[in-house]
């Protein structure tokens, strides 16, 4: 492609080192669809004829199907997706095909492709977790009325419920989504017509390139163009998001199905057993998920650095942006589908729940408020429940069934009434908070907004 400035080849180990066709080929639809779009903006600028395009267009079709056929040979000489693809062309239709990269760069050319391959892992990912959404608010609604303890600092705090549990990661990823939303609009910009990095003499309709790439608008700067690198990041960061979403999802589950906790229940599909202790049943998809996670925060990382030195405008580091992208896009894509089928299957022991929540001291803030409601400082009434949980400790006694009236005279013998899990729930109807009429509502809430 540039011999002729050149009197030697470039060395093996130079090609091994600087190719990047064993993982940018993937690019291969999105630059088949960039050199269409910039070969009629070519028709306009009057640089080709409408019979050149059509060989062009045909052309390019018909790698692209030998490509997705797995047909086409890809070489290494030729370094990458964008050349590959240019000299498959020039060797099946001639002299038009030495004409497509006119007033292009392969600058200009692996910013859009890179910018389209982000645009169609966005809105792939955005379809993941409503998924996953979908299969979390199932489980909700089944579970929404179990009662199970709520931890802080995993020590029991009050009690909710695994449907308002359940919701929590619903919330999470719609977030995740959100952010994916509005990282879409500075991705979807064309950059096409920057050239190497300061545009073209060939005047090159750039609206029109990309409103047929389906592209909201153009760059404003080539430099800026050729050298912009933050939608990956952004998305990089997204992805960091999402997986750190999954694993704190990932870390509950595997306590919930600890012999010590017996929340939950994984089906045998989604576990592994040990090749040495029969008895194991061990949630590895949460292991891994929870595994996965510093993967897509070292992509991130990795992207990051590699940007942070650079002057402008293009230099070759910034090859190093594709392998992390498509991990990360790989790792996540399988996450998400692994946990929607997980989650699908959860089923919860209700019994467990029950009893662990029956534990009084869940209730203990609930005695509190009922001294404030007789008029008791909030402060004092701490002070009091807090001396009451110690006469309980201390007698062995659970904290329901000992004479409050005898640790202070502020308890009166209705202060009892608070021991009810069931009334402590429905007494929790601020907005956000966990009775069962708030989670039902919630969980319609989103049945309606995820539909
Ligand atoms: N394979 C290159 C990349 O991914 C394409 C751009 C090459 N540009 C250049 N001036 N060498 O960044």
């Amino acid at each position: 492609m540039w011999k002729g400035r050149f009197s030697k080849t470039t060395a093996d180990l130079v090609q091994q080192f600087g190719e990047s066709i064993s993982y940018d080929w993937r690019l291969y639809p999105h630059d088949v669809a960039g050199s269409i779009a910039h070969a009629r903006a070519q028709v306009k600028a009057g640089t080709l004829t409408d019979e050149e395009f059509s060989q062009i267009e045909s052309g390019l079709r018909e790698i692209e199907s030998e490509i997705a056929a797995g047909d086409f040979e890809f070489s290494i000489e030729k370094e990458d997706i964008h050349m590959n693809i240019e000299a498959a062309l020039t060797e099946k239709i001639g002299p038009a095909g030495a004409k497509l990269h006119t007033a292009r760069s392969r600058n200009d050319q692996v910013a859009t492709d890179t910018r389209l391959y982000c645009r169609t892992a966005i809105d792939a990912l955005t379809s993941l977790i409503k998924d996953l959404q979908l299969a979390l608010l199932n489980r909700a609604e089944k579970f929404h009325d179990t009662i199970l303890p709520g931890y802080t600092h995993l020590q029991r705090g009050q009690p909710v419920t695994v449907g308002h549990h359940l919701l929590a990661y619903v919330e999470m990823l719609d977030r995740d989504t959100q952010r994916l939303k509005d990282t879409r609009k500075r991705t979807n910009v064309s950059p096409l017509g920057s050239g190497a990095l300061a545009g073209s003499t060939i005047n090159l309709d750039r609206e029109q390139i990309a409103s047929e790439l389906g592209f909201d608008r153009v760059t404003t700067n080539s430099m800026d163009a050729i050298s912009d690198r933050d939608y990956i990041a952004e998305l990089l960061f997204a992805c960091s998001l999402i997986g750190t979403h999954l694993s704190r999802l990932s870390e509950d589950l595997i306590l919930w199905c600890s012999s010590e906790f017996s929340f939950a229940t994984l089906s045998d599909a989604h576990t592994t057993g040990s090749s040495l202790m029969p008895q194991k049943k061990n949630p590895d998809v949460c292991e891994i998920t929870r595994g996965k996670t510093g993967r897509l925060f070292g992509n991130l990382t990795a992207l990051l650095t590699a940007v942070k030195g650079l002057p402008l405008t293009y230099n070759r580091d910034l090859q190093e942006d594709k392998e992390p992208l498509f991990d990360s896009i790989d790792t996540l894509t399988l996450t998400l589908k692994v946990n929607t089928e997980m989650i699908l299957e959860l089923e919860i022991n209700r019994e467990t729940c029950q009893t662990a929540a029956s534990d009084p001291l869940l209730l203990a803030t609930d005695l509190a408020d009922w001294l404030v409601k007789q008029g008791i400082p909030f402060r004092s009434a701490h002070e009091l429940v807090g001396k009451a949980v110690a006469a309980s400790e201390e007698s062995k006694t659970p904290l329901d069934e000992i004479d409050l009236t005898k640790v202070d005279p502020a308890f009166t013998p209705e202060a009892s009434s608070v021991f009810s899990l069931q009334t402590a729930l429905a007494a929790r109807t601020n907005p956000g908070a966990p009775s069962i009429e708030n989670v039902r509502s919630e969980i319609s809430r989103w049945q309606k907004s995820l539909q």
